[in-house]
């Protein structure tokens, strides 16, 4: 592997198989197991049970206990994972000194390693981003869909009205790292092909040496984990690249104050606002905008990819929704708020996320207090423990929506026009089943205080962009009635890789 030797990793492979069977020895819970709770031995192959069949594993546990708690075996602990929408609804309000999220993405992704214990101790990219970034998007949308155009235009780069086989995700990665990064960094950088690749590996890269990472024991981490981490040359580069604009602007907030003539709307300013002390330094200002492509390019390019698929797949929802969109754009051009009024796309984009959220467990939070965390009806998770809300298993329940395996693109418009009668076209009143709207039943964003802060940005961008497809190409399976299979990676679940589909402009 590139960068990681051959010793590293087998020593890496020692010290976790000796520290896998001394912590399985010590970990006792009365909370069920579904499965390998026979000992050390059992509990390891049932992690690696866990690692092949996770969502299997997690659905048998949300049906064996409803409305219950459950526990699974990983490699080094247990984790919990709570049923029934009392526990959810806890969960989500909980305060961070209680059950951490930043512990738990901390654990999950060995950021003090791979990212930096900044990132660990101090979220503040995300206020910026559910700040500022939100507040601007009806602003900034003229150049999110100009960056949309110009982004489709080359990346597909269809010259002829003819049929195209276009391999789906790594071509969307590039359309949604470019239009992000117009709101983020604005132009030229926003095109430039080596810092968007940087900001597309960047994720693996963290998710792969985080792994790693996470398979050592405590005491070896910090021997260990600055090797295997590529965490200094990944800030270089992005250096190479943001260091200049940076060091500009901070220039220019020394000269003339925060309000200076031509500062531009965008991420290096909103996170200016709001950076303090070691906040405001050419590095750290580099690592949030990493980590805020990372939030954003990956979760944003698998739900565009998922539509696709699902577009392609039940073709019946595509003149209906090109429909909508020429007459919202005939009535009103592309703006913001024009978006809201396509109701369709919003319902479609919903219904992808709900049957295509990425992993059968969601929230992930880390027990914080040493008492451990005490649900309302006395069941107690043990300190230093991560717990889950059922993420798969919670969207395809009977119970939640009806025929809950099905996909029905407008499952969530017609609730809304049968809500809203004939004002159907009108405000929304009390209807809460748009896209960005978190609830019990959908936890693809999260729920509660952790909640996306993003998912406004996401779901401005999605729904720009799948409006464009729909009234300037034309899609259709690559085998009709086929969707490609989604892919798993343990607890992951992604659209299709290696999927395709045909493409070609649409006759005008
Ligand atoms: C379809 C696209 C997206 C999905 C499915 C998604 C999903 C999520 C989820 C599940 C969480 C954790 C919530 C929890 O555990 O309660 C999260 C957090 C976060 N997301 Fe998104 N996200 C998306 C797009 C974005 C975008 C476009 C941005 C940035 C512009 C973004 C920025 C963030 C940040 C900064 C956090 C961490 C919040 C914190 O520190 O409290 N996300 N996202």
């Amino acid at each position: 592997m590139d960068g990681v030797d051959i010793k590293t990793v087998l020593l890496c492979g020692l010290a976790a198989a000796i520290s896998i069977v001394w912590l399985r020895s010590r970990e006792k819970s009365s909370i069920p197991a579904i499965i390998g709770s026979k000992g050390p031995i059992s509990s390891y192959s049932g992690a690696i049970h866990f690692l092949r069949n996770a969502t299997e594993v997690v659905q048998q546990g949300y049906y064996k206990h409803p409305d219950g708690v459950f526990r699974v075996p990983t490699l080094f602990h247990w984790e919990y994972v709570v049923n029934g929408p009392q526990r959810i609804a806890e969960v989500a309000a909980a305060p961070e000194e209680i059950l951490s999220f930043k512990e738990g993405v901390s654990d999950t992704l060995q950021t003090d390693y791979t990212m930096g214990p900044e990132i660990t101790k101090n979220h503040y990219h995300g206020l910026a981003v559910r700040g500022s970034l939100t507040r601007n998007l009806a602003r900034c949308f003229p150049e999110v869909r100009n960056e949309i155009v110009h982004a489709f235009d080359h990346v597909l780069a269809l010259e002829s009205k003819e049929w195209k086989l276009l391999h789906v995700l790594p071509n969307i990665m590039q359309i949604v790292a470019r239009t992000s990064n117009r709101l983020f960094v604005g132009l030229p950088l926003c095109r430039e092909q080596e810092y968007l690749d940087l900001n597309i590996d960047y994720t693996a890269t963290i998710f792969i040496r985080g792994q790693i990472i996470g398979l050592l024991p405590g005491f070896l981490k910090p021997i260990l984990g600055p090797f295997i981490s590529t965490r200094k040359s990944s800030v270089r580069h992005a250096l190479k690249f943001l260091g200049p604009i940076i060091t500009d602007r901070l220039e220019k907030e020394k000269e003339y104050g925060r309000d200076w003539p031509e500062r531009p709307n965008d991420l290096i300013s909103w996170l200016l606002d709001l950076a303090v002390g070691e906040e405001r330094t050419v590095p750290d200002l580099t690592l949030r905008i990493l980590a805020i492509n990372m939030a954003a390019i990956h979760t944003t390019s698998q739900t565009l990819t998922a539509a696709l698929y699902n577009l392609t797949t039940y073709p019946e929802h595509l003149i209906p929704m090109c429909e909508e969109v020429e007459r919202v754009v005939a009535a009103e051009g592309w703006s913001k708020a024009s978006l809201a009024n396509m109701h369709k796309i919003d319902s479609f984009l919903r219904e992808t996320q709900r049957l295509n959220i990425i992993s059968p467990v969601a929230m992930g939070r880390k027990v914080a207090t040493k008492e451990g965390f005490t649900f309302s009806d006395g069941t107690t998770i043990p300190y230093g423990a991560m717990v889950y809300v059922p993420g798969i298993p919670t969207h395809c329940d009977n119970a939640n929506y009806e025929n809950a395996e099905v996909f029905d693109g407008f499952r969530f418009s017609r609730l809304r026009e049968e809500r809203l009668g004939h004002n159907a076209d009108g405000p929304d009143g009390f209807f809460s089943r748009h896209m960005v709207t978190t609830g019990l039943d959908h936890v693809v964003f999260g729920h509660g205080r952790h909640a996306c802060p993003g998912r406004f940005f996401a779901a401005t961008e999605l729904k720009a962009m799948l409006a464009h497809i729909l009234i300037n190409y034309d899609v259709k399976a690559e085998t009709e009635g086929f969707r490609p299979p989604d892919d798993h990676f343990g607890v992951l679940r992604m659209p299709n890789l290696r999927g395709k589909i045909w493409i070609r402009k649409r006759a005008v």
